[in-house]
């Protein structure tokens, strides 16, 4: 299997804090079945390094040293949180999935930007991929699942997070990513782990579940097939129309953004 999203990266962000917890991490990865990690430190949020390209850039190149060692591959990427400049970032570092087109954006959790539609379009015209990060977990696409469909009909992609089909984000997370599986609306199974404990980097367990909505072929394509593409900057084969999950669903009513 490849995980594409973990924080892997020391002393960075909230992830590994030293070498030894990333190994450790690695370690419980390989054990799981991971052969392949993509290492994708937070831009912009849950940093206390925020805009300090520099040090990104020496944490980096100090970790690929030590990185040859680990257990399993070890490819890098990023995850951006969604910002008004965002553009200028993305032409100015190499924050893509091993240098490939495919890039993480990451929304707030409680609620998208307005205008997050051209947002990305705007990502897009720059010739980049968004992969939307674990939407399953933000309130606005867990109350408008149609959302996420509109966003997949413009060709954008989206990771839906190990540990939230397993129920451990609590039970809108799951449901909304059960929603997102069964509709098409979800390409990538990524751990997002943090640590050893209760954020590992492990997918095993949430493929299997997968594969009951989904199938088997599908369940482990998304942390196979799927992300080895995404690797080699490859288009992603057919994967099923998207649906909308709302489809049917009454319209008229005007609900603020936070309401279910
Ligand atoms: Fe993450």
């Amino acid at each position: 299997m490849i995980d594409l999203h973990v924080h892997l990266l020391p002393d960075w962000d909230d992830g590994a804090v030293t070498l030894e917890e990333a190994r450790a991490m690695a370690d419980i990865a390989r054990r799981d079945g991971i052969m392949k990690i993509a290492v994708t430190p937070h831009i912009f949020r849950m940093t206390r390094n925020e805009g300090d390209w520099a040090g990104l850039a020496d944490r980096t190149a100090r970790f690929k040293e030590a990185a040859g060692e680990f257990p399993c591959e070890i490819y890098w990427g990023a995850e951006v949180f969604v910002q008004p400049d965002i553009v200028e970032s993305l032409r100015g570092h190499d924050l893509t999935i091993n240098g490939s087109a495919y890039i993480f954006i990451e929304f707030a959790a409680e609620a998208l930007l307005p205008g997050a539609k051209e947002f990305l379009f705007d990502v897009m015209l720059e010739g980049f991929i968004p992969i939307i990060s674990h939407p399953e977990r933000n309130a606005e696409f867990q109350a408008r699942p149609r959302l996420l469909y509109e966003i997949v009909k413009m060709n954008c992609l989206a990771q839906v997070t190990a540990k939230s089909i397993l129920g451990g984000f609590g039970p809108e997370a799951k449901r909304a990513a059960e929603i997102f599986l069964k509709h098409n609306l979800a390409h990538i199974i990524a751990s997002d782990a943090h640590d050893t404990g209760a954020r590992p980097p492990r997918l095993r367990r949430a493929v299997e579940e997968a594969a009951k909505i989904t199938g088997r072929a599908k369940a482990e394509a998304l942390v196979t097939d799927i992300p080895q593409a995404i690797l080699e900057n490859r288009e992603i084969g057919d994967w099923g129309e998207p649906e909308d999950p709302e489809r049917g669903r009454k319209t008229w009513l005007i609900r603020l953004p936070w309401k279910k």
